[in-house]
């Protein structure tokens, strides 16, 4: 079977190679032609853990080919997935100009049956006016299906995700098209995947319930973080979340303090849906209250560094961390980002590191009092705090003597509670975590 995943970037692409994986003829597709030069020229753009491995082996079996002809992707392909951006627009309804002008490719290709498959985060009743849109474009009448298969992979771990999702949403009316997308994923099914077969919009609204539930737990334990500091050293939000987690009805997931969710997908998503609620007359309050809590979360690191130094004015800070979250390069609404930017704003010289992601933060943060540095060491030399923001491997296994050697100051502000507030101590600094002291 051939199909063509439209949109090369983190989910287009790791769509792309494990599909490719499973045996099927794929097609990578995208507008933006340098990144379709250099995936052709065995360039992985993005960086996400498995996915060079997965798209060489199979570009190397002939399963997997990258193209920025839209038109001859879709017309060699049976199913169409689209998996192109659905940024966040304004008042939170998503921009789906991106969706369409995939849509009417399509459409002006078309020849023969053709099942049009969603990956891309849509609100409910998207797949409806995608089925109405290329329908009045079609010049004679061709048969087509369009079915919600919304994405739940993370990334970091994108790749194991696509092999080992914890569900598959299929929502479509059509029995014809839900027979060939359950055709596609039987090599997962085989693994005991469950399949959820449901209507479009279900699906569609699945997607956002999913990612709104997980931005209520990050927000809940946010808060509860803040009422540790607030009450004292006598309490500790891990060994709360450790309590709660053991409960097998809330779960331990997602109940680790921080300065807040960022990404593409949660800060979007979690507006979107009350967006959609308020059109159809109703409030989400839990869903606003989360978003709410996590617009000001990033600003209690800030306050801890400023308490932490008296004041933030001429003061240099090193942050260690860039991206939204490890194993990642994406730094879209990456709060450690957010973290820097308003440090800097109150007169502090950044001095920052990260794994992967120096580039991709540099386009966002531009170059004005940021040293962009090589490494951990280097970003603490002289500095009077260093914050970790993203919970990367590597910062945990750093030496903290040798790191607080380096420094002009002793402050350590752990926004992800990532390091051991006990060696920290030990090795010098005055240790700020978030909920415990
Ligand atoms: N990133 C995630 O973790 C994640 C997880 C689940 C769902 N999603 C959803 O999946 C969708 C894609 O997210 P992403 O992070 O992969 O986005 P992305 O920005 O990394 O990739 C989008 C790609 O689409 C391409 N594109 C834009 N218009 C196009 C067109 N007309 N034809 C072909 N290609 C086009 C862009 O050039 C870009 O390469 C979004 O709706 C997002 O909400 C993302």
């Amino acid at each position: 079977m051939h199909v063509a995943v439209m949109g090369a970037g983190y989910v287009g692409l790791v769509t792309a190679g494990g599909l490719a994986d499973l045996g099927l003829m794929v097609t990578s597709a995208d507008i933006n032609q340098e990144r379709i030069q250099r995936l052709g020229e065995g360039k992985v753009p993005i960086f996400e853990p498995g996915l060079e491995e997965l798209v060489r082996r199979n570009t190397q079996a002939g399963r997997l080919s990258f193209s920025a002809d839209i038109q001859s992707a879709v017309r060699n392909s049976l199913v169409i997935f689209i998996a192109v951006g659905t940024n966040g627009g304004l008042n939170g309804e998503p921009d789906l100009s991106q969706i369409w002008s995939v849509a009417d490719s399509i459409a002006d290709s078309m020849e023969d049956y053709k099942v049009i498959v969603t990956k891309s985060t849509v609100p409910v009743g998207t797949a409806a006016q995608l089925r109405e849109r290329i329908s009045s474009r079609l010049e004679r009448p061709v048969e087509f299906d369009v079915v919600s298969n919304p994405e739940f992979l993370r990334e970091g771990s994108a790749v194991e995700d696509f092999f080992h999702p914890n569900r598959i949403v299929i929502g479509s009316p059509s029995g014809r098209a839900v027979g060939i997308m359950k055709d596609i994923y039987q090599r997962l099914y085989l693994n005991e995947t469950p399949f959820v077969i449901t209507t479009c919009e279900t699906a569609e609204l699945t997607k956002y319930a999913a990612n709104s539930f997980l931005a209520l737990k990050i927000s809940f334990i946010n808060e509860l973080a803040n009422l540790c500091d607030a009450i004292g050293p006598c309490t500790d939000i891990h060994v709360i979340g450790r309590a709660l987690g053991l409960d097998g009805r809330i779960g331990s997931k997602f109940l680790h303090p921080g300065p807040g969710f960022g990404g593409y997908c949660f800060p979007k998503d979690t507006r979107a849906l009350c967006t959609t609620a308020r059109k159809f007359g109703v409030n989400v309050r839990t869903v606003e209250a989360a978003v709410e809590v996590n617009e000001s979360q990033y600003l209690r690191v800030v306050e801890k560094v400023r308490q932490g130094l008296g004041g933030l004015a001429d003061k240099t800070v090193s942050v260690l961390g860039l991206s939204f979250k490890p194993n990642t390069d994406d730094v879209r609404e990456s709060r450690a980002v957010r973290i820097c930017e308003a440090l800097r704003s109150e007169g502090c010289t950044l001095q920052v590191y990260d794994p992967v992601a120096m580039a991709a933060s540099a386009s966002v943060l531009n170059g004005h009092a940021v040293k962009y540095c090589a490494n951990a060491y280097e970003a603490a030399e002289g500095a009077d705090a260093l914050v970790t923001a993203t919970e990367w491997n590597e910062f945990r296994a750093l030496n903290l003597e040798k790191l607080k050697a380096g420094m002009r100051g002793d402050l350590l502000v752990d926004a992800k509670n990532a390091m051991d507030a006990a060696k920290a101590k030990e090795a010098g600094f005055r240790y700020y975590g978030m909920g415990r002291r």
